[in-house]
């Protein structure tokens, strides 16, 4: 059996030119453009591309967007004082600090002074906390995205065993709380998990969120599983890998995301499609 392949690109597309459709129509009927602010701090050389490709998305979608890079050994307050004075532009609908931050940074305290009616990646304690209590603001935009790719399956997630591979606050975390959302059985594993296959192999949805090339195996998946990479690896020969044996493993699972193509471009489709909502929020 060969898995039936959720094709990342395809459904980003799709959801792109509806979103662009939405702004277009916001802009024209009350005059509102969706604005996201980026800011990034630092050369990390994986962050300068994820920054390049958001401000590239808002700008195809018609969306506005404002940049803010600075030097890695920038004094935090200067970056505190950037986000207050965002916060209080009404232009400004949605705003992104880039992770990780250096080191003398408080990423927290970061995160912390967005305001939560603009936090479009969902990573403010307020609205984690909304996010726990099931009633939430802004949905982080990888697991956000993963569950528009679980919804193309037309499968009946309830009841369903999901295996999260990964516990960061980014993706595993929130990752668990929406499959609990839509009445999976979770169980979250992570470094410190004992005999990690033992749980994969019960997985009706297994979800690898580690940064570990080629980690899940063949060996470690159940026939007909549903298999979301949302790793992205880069290889000594500079090719992209996931977390997943992707080539040995669709050959057992039911369906399976690639990488590159698979959650990748729907990241940066959630970001625009909070964004938009963040906006539509702020009318009377
Ligand atoms: N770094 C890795 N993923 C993300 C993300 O989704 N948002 C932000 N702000 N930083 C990240």
């Amino acid at each position: 059996m060969t898995a039936h392949i959720l094709d990342g690109n395809a459904l980003a597309q799709r959801m792109r030119a509806e979103l662009a459709e939405k702004a277009a129509a916001l802009a024209a009927t009350q005059g509102v453009t969706p604005c996201l602010a980026v800011i990034l701090v630092g050369e990390d050389p994986a962050s300068q591309v994820y920054v390049r490709n958001k401000v590239a998305a808002c700008e195809k979608a018609g969306f506005a967007s404002l940049k803010f890079t600075y030097a890695a050994d920038v004094e935090p307050a200067v970056v505190l004082a950037q986000i207050a004075a965002l916060n209080a532009d009404p232009r400004v609908h949605g705003i992104l600090v880039q992770l990780p931050l250096p080191r003398h940074f408080d990423a927290e305290a970061v995160l912390a002074a967005i305001s939560p009616e603009k936090d479009v990646d969902g990573f403010h304690a307020e609205n984690v906390g909304a996010l726990v209590q099931g009633q939430p603001r802004f949905i982080p935009c990888t697991p956000f995205g993963v569950m528009k790719m679980l919804a193309e399956t037309g499968l009946d997630l309830r009841g369903a065993e999901a295996v999260i591979v990964g516990r960061s606050n980014i993706v595993g975390k929130p990752m668990a709380l929406l499959l609990l959302q839509q009445d999976c059985t979770v169980t979250v594993c992570h470094s410190r998990t004992r005999d990690l296959a033992a749980h994969t192999r019960r997985a009706d949805v297994l979800v690898a969120a580690v940064g570990k090339p080629k980690m899940i195996t063949a060996e470690m998946v159940k026939p007909g599983a549903i298999v979301i990479d949302v790793g992205i690896n880069r290889l000594a020969d500079g090719k992209l890998c996931g977390d997943v044996d992707f080539d040995a493993v669709k050959e057992v699972a039911g369906w399976i995301t690639p990488v590159p193509g698979g959650v990748g471009p729907m990241t940066i489709t959630m970001l625009l499609a909070n964004t938009l909502l963040a906006a539509e929020r702020t009318l009377p």
